[in-house]
């Protein structure tokens, strides 16, 4: 029987956030190099979106690409920058209704790059299913900066009260301002860290580590991930009886 036959359609997890793991070890695997594994994830993305979409998950955020990253060597770099460009896939979005959006210091990206990438955003903002986010050249404590500086800006220039920064405001000036915490996270490829990924957002997110590398991870394997979710009780701090 598949996990597909156990998910239960009314606790769909809202958001979904990955930790795309393991291309890399993929490749090396096979005996190919790192970037054959980056292409082979590329593919994997489309089926998950796809899926997650079908689904009814209303957020997908992507770990694609960190900030730290851009320390890799060179020639892996630019591949990846190259893959961005050639795996949009523009009318597999359309078709599934899919709203295309990126976050991170995406300022950094070489200029081709970001033109696509906003070609694509532009082309498929009035798309009302899931939201498909790429996180790129992204870092948590990159994002977390740079909003006590924008926080810091606006005290400065009397538009903010000190005592007014709540948590609310803090959330309204990171880059997901758009939308809710993460309910769940995967992280693919067995290393169990979140790697500077939406520390803030996941304080209360559920978490679930898979061996699988990212290319191997399928329609079956997040549905088997979804039943797991499924089956936590979310407590935020209150008793088993309070929910
Ligand atoms: C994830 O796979 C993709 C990116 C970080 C861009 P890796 O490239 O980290 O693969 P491993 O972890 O080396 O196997
Ligand atoms: C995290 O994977 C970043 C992405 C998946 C884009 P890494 O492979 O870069 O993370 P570490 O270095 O193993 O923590
Ligand atoms: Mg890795």
């Amino acid at each position: 029987m598949s996990y597909r036959d156990k998910i239960n359609m009314d606790r769909i997890p809202q958001h979904v956030a990955i930790i795309m793991d393991g291309n890399g070890r993929w490749a090396k695997q096979k005996g190919k190099a790192r970037t054959f594994g980056h292409q082979a994830g590329a593919q994997t993305v489309h089926t998950i979106a796809s899926e997650a979409a079908r689904l009814g998950i209303k957020y997908l955020t992507l770990y694609t690409f960190s900030t730290e990253n851009w320390n890799r060597p060179a020639d892996e770099v630019a591949a990846l920058m190259a893959l961005l460009i050639d795996s949009i896939e523009e009318d597999t979005f359309m078709k599934n209704n899919i709203r295309f959006r990126i976050i991170g210091n995406v300022e950094k990206l070489p200029k081709d790059v970001l033109t696509r990438l906003n070609q694509c955003i532009e082309h498929t903002s009035k798309n009302t299913g899931m939201n498909l986010i790429l996180a790129l050249s992204y870092s948590s404590k990159w994002e977390l900066t740079e909003a006590t500086k924008q926080i810091a800006q606006e005290v400065k220039e009397n538009k903010l009260e000190i005592d007014s920064i709540s948590e609310k405001v803090i959330s309204a000036h990171l880059t997901t301002n758009f939308m809710s915490d993460p309910d769940f996270l995967i992280r693919t490829g067995g290393e169990i860290r979140l790697s500077n990924y939406l520390l803030w957002q996941c304080a209360y997110t559920e978490l679930y580590f898979c061996n699988t590398y990212w290319p191997d991870f399928n329609k079956e394997e997040l549905w088997k991930a979804i039943c797991d979710y499924q089956q936590r009780e979310r407590r935020f701090g209150k008793t088993s009886e309070q929910i």
